[in-house]
């Protein structure tokens, strides 16, 4: 196999988390759909191309050390990093980034259901190769005008797209290679992130720009996901808002934010569209019970 080539993933559903923007929330969307469909009784992969960072690998290890330490049984995904390619010349560096990846969805293309890969907030050579492996792209992006210019230049009162940007370019040319290499199609979706609890005349201009370029550049807008303190809580312990949410899990009384959170992310998965037969949501619904509601409906969000 050639460089050129991709190294498409035949019976998983590969789902990409990307932005050329970094701390949009790729990370942390990437291990909570990976959690939501664990506990649906899938088998799922998670691969960390953001092989500097590691984010990813970091919230896995941790979710690991917690289940060892507290005994619970934490589901875990069979977690992959593609090694970053090294030496002086770029062509060697990427055909050993090729092949190293080329290992890995080798050894989890029959063995799983869902990949779940997290890539880079940098255009290098594995962020794009995931991108030309995705069946689902989720682009989260940060809930601000300048951060729509990862999309394009966006006129805020007209709502009218002048200049399509770099990111948005390489997306349509990674679905474009996808469809000639085995005809299969990107379904792309955009989710905002860090939404404000408080209405803001901001938000509705972005949501409104999005619905407005999003037939030009290809993607379905999705329902955003609201800022929350808990996110950056849960990161360092491994849990997800997927998991039990009770002191033993979380370390703390739950709260209502840890359920809005979560409806939050399921209503995110459910318009991802993916393969998921219906059972299997409501095996998740069975394994995940809400919360003890007066511990978490005593405290506010
Ligand atoms: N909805 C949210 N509310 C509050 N904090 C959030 C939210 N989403 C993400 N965060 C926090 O923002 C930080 C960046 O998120 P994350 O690492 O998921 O972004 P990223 O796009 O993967 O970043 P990078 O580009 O650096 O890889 C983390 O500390 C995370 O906990
Ligand atoms: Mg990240």
């Amino acid at each position: 196999m050639t460089t050129e080539a991709t190294p498409a993933a035949r019976t998983a559903h590969v789902i990409v988390l990307g932005n050329e923007k970094g701390g949009s929330g790729k990370t942390t969307t990437a291990m909570h759909i990976a959690v939501a469909l664990l506990r649906m009784g899938y088998r799922v992969a998670t691969v960390d191309t953001d092989s500097r960072q590691r984010s990813l690998t970091r919230y896995v290890e941790n979710r690991a050390r917690r289940a060892a330490e507290t005994g619970l049984a934490l589901g875990l995904p069979g977690h992959f990093v593609v090694k970053l390619g090294e030496g002086e010349a770029m062509s060697a560096i990427q055909a050993q980034e090729f092949s190293a990846y080329v290992e890995i969805i080798d050894r989890i293309e029959n063995a799983y259901d869902f990949v779940v890969v997290d890539t880079p907030a940098s255009d290098s050579y594995l962020m794009r190769l995931s991108h030309s492996m995705a069946d689902t792209l989720v682009t989260p992006i940060n809930d601000s005008f300048v951060d729509l210019d990862v999309l394009g230049r966006i006129d805020p009162h007209e709502l009218t797209l002048s200049t399509v940007s770099h990111y948005a370019e390489l997306v349509r040319s990674s679905i474009r290679h996808r469809r000639l290499v085995d005809g299969r199609d990107t379904d792309w979706i955009v989710v905002r992130n860090r939404l404000s609890t408080l209405f803001s005349r901001n938000q509705t201009n972005v949501i409104g720009a999005l619905r407005q370029v999003a037939a030009t550049l290809g993607f379905r807008v999705a329902d955003g996901i609201t800022e929350r303190v808990i996110f950056r809580e849960l990161f360092p312990i491994g849990v997800t808002v997927f998991d039990t949410l009770d002191r033993k899990t979380l370390g703390v009384e739950p709260r209502m934010s840890h359920l809005s959170a979560r409806r939050e992310i399921r209503e995110l998965i459910a318009s991802l569209r993916l393969p998921v037969a219906a059972a299997a949501i409501g095996r998740q619904e069975a394994a995940v019970p809400e919360a003890t509601a007066p511990a978490a409906a005593a405290v506010a969000s």
